[in-house]
């Protein structure tokens, strides 16, 4: 078999057998398949698309290509998140907390930033000391003593997953919904939960930008979850505007931990809660009502914060810096976007926002780029905010002026001013499992 010919075969639009499709698989993550033949690969598949059947085998040749965790020692009913990325999205921060706060074990493997949307473990990254990295010993451990262990996706799960999304975020290739739904499934599938959360985004920051986008990857990776048995639920939510005020790792620390004190924006403490419930649905943790109720007491106590610190201390990280901002990275230089006219903000173009917080040095533009964890941007207006021309939009914050220069006119290019107040969108659009789509 020959990488030349599956190549050719994806261009002219075939589909590819399951037997390529794992030979392109062993053989990348071999490293006998050059980097160069896998973006070719990559971008013929984001072109022509694969069939449910080849996503399918994708997935589990991925899933194949390294180890398999095994949570059977844990206690409990293990439910993993995953979100197919967003701006400003530290869901995974305030959610599995929650969880765990209401006795769902969490073992959880997060990724990095991919494209213009931010990863969970560059923002742990951001808290001094916390090690993304531990050992299956330590990794059980914290899980056993604390309910709940964050870490990054490991050496040896789906090693060919690491390699193709470290590819794809540098070719273009991310927004394509195979390589999408064999990419989270393949990491979900062996990092060994029982069940699943996917919070699949939608909208101008999301890689699917309308909602029947969305649900078509919603309804594919619950099917391949179904199909594997894993209880798997999708909630379909909105990415239309980035999630919360603050984009950038150590920013964003910051506003999770608002949430979890109860003084968080009221869109991400929505959405969170929306969440939370179907993780403890999944977790077994009682019917929906009760479920609900369990989430919000987890967040009011004050339990859900106290696992957060919980787990920050557990891993090496201070846990001191969830109280004192001081003791997070910050950036030298901010500077305030002001608004050009007076009026409403119609619409804010999400993926350009994202953008625009990668220029800031708070994404990478190449695989080997360095985070600078302290940029970002702070958010000062949100759709449907009345804003007065020279009013700050937002504030953008680096350690360089070169990057503020670069990233400015792409955020103010971002926003877009109305005389009318524009409508405004549902922040939970739909949710998918087993027994079919809903949209709300
Ligand atoms: N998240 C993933 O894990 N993989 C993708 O391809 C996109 C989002």
């Amino acid at each position: 078999m020959r990488m030349y010919d599956i190549i050719a075969a994806k261009r002219d639009g075939l589909a590819l057998t399951e037997e390529q499709i794992n030979f392109f698989i062993t053989e990348y993550t071999a490293g006998r398949v050059p980097d160069y033949q896998a973006s070719a690969l990559l971008m013929a598949v984001y072109l022509r698309g694969m069939s449910a059947a080849e996503t399918g085998a994708l997935t589990l040749a991925m899933t194949r290509s390294g180890d398999s965790a095994d949570l059977s020692a844990i206690p409990g009913i293990k439910v993993d998140k995953h979100s197919t990325g967003g701006v400003g999205d530290k869901t995974t921060l305030i959610v599995c907390p929650i969880a765990a706060a209401c006795g769902v074990p969490i073992a959880k493997m997060s990724g990095r930033g991919l494209g213009h949307t931010g990863g969970t473990v560059d923002k742990l990254e951001s808290i001094p000391g916390y090690r993304t990295q531990l050992g299956r010993e330590e990794f059980f451990r914290i899980v056993q003593e604390t309910g709940i262990s964050l870490i990054g996706q490991s050496g040896n799960i789906a090693p060919a997953d690491k390699k193709l999304y470290a590819l794809r975020d540098v070719t273009a290739t991310v927004a394509c919904l195979p390589l999408i739904a064999s990419s989270i499934m393949s990491k979900k599938l062996a990092a060994g939960s029982d069940a699943i959360l996917l919070d699949v985004k939608c909208g101008s920051g999301a890689f699917m930008k309308t909602p029947e986008e969305a649900a078509a990857l919603a309804e594919a990776m619950v099917s391949i979850g179904q199909h594997t048995g894993r209880k798997t639920i999708a909630l379909i939510t909105d990415m239309d505007v980035p999630l919360g005020s603050a984009i950038g790792n150590s920013l964003e620390v910051q506003e999770a931990v608002a949430v979890l004190k109860g003084s968080g924006p009221a869109d991400l403490t929505q959405v969170c809660l929306a969440l939370a419930e179907d993780m403890l649905v999944l977790g077994g943790r009682g019917p929906r009502e009760s479920c609900r109720a369990q989430a919000r007491e987890a967040l009011s106590s004050g339990a859900a914060l106290e696992k957060l610190r919980a787990v920050v201390q557990a891993q090496g990280g201070d846990p001191a810096a969830l109280e004192d901002f001081s003791r997070l990275p910050s950036a030298s230089l901010c500077q305030p976007l002001t608004s050009p006219a007076s009026g409403y903000v119609e619409a804010i173009q999400t993926e350009q926002a994202g953008t625009a917080s990668v220029l800031l040095g708070a994404g990478r533009e190449k695989k080997e780029d360095a985070i600078d964890y302290g940029a970002g941007i702070l958010l000062k207006a949100k759709v449907g905010d009345y804003v007065e021309k020279g009013q700050p939009l937002a504030l953008l914050c680096a350690n360089s002026q070169h990057k503020i220069d670069a990233a400015l006119p792409l955020l103010a290019a971002s926003f877009r001013l109305s005389p009318q107040p524009p409508a405004l969108h549902k922040l939970i659009l739909g949710r998918v499992t087993e027994e079919g789509t809903c949209f709300f």
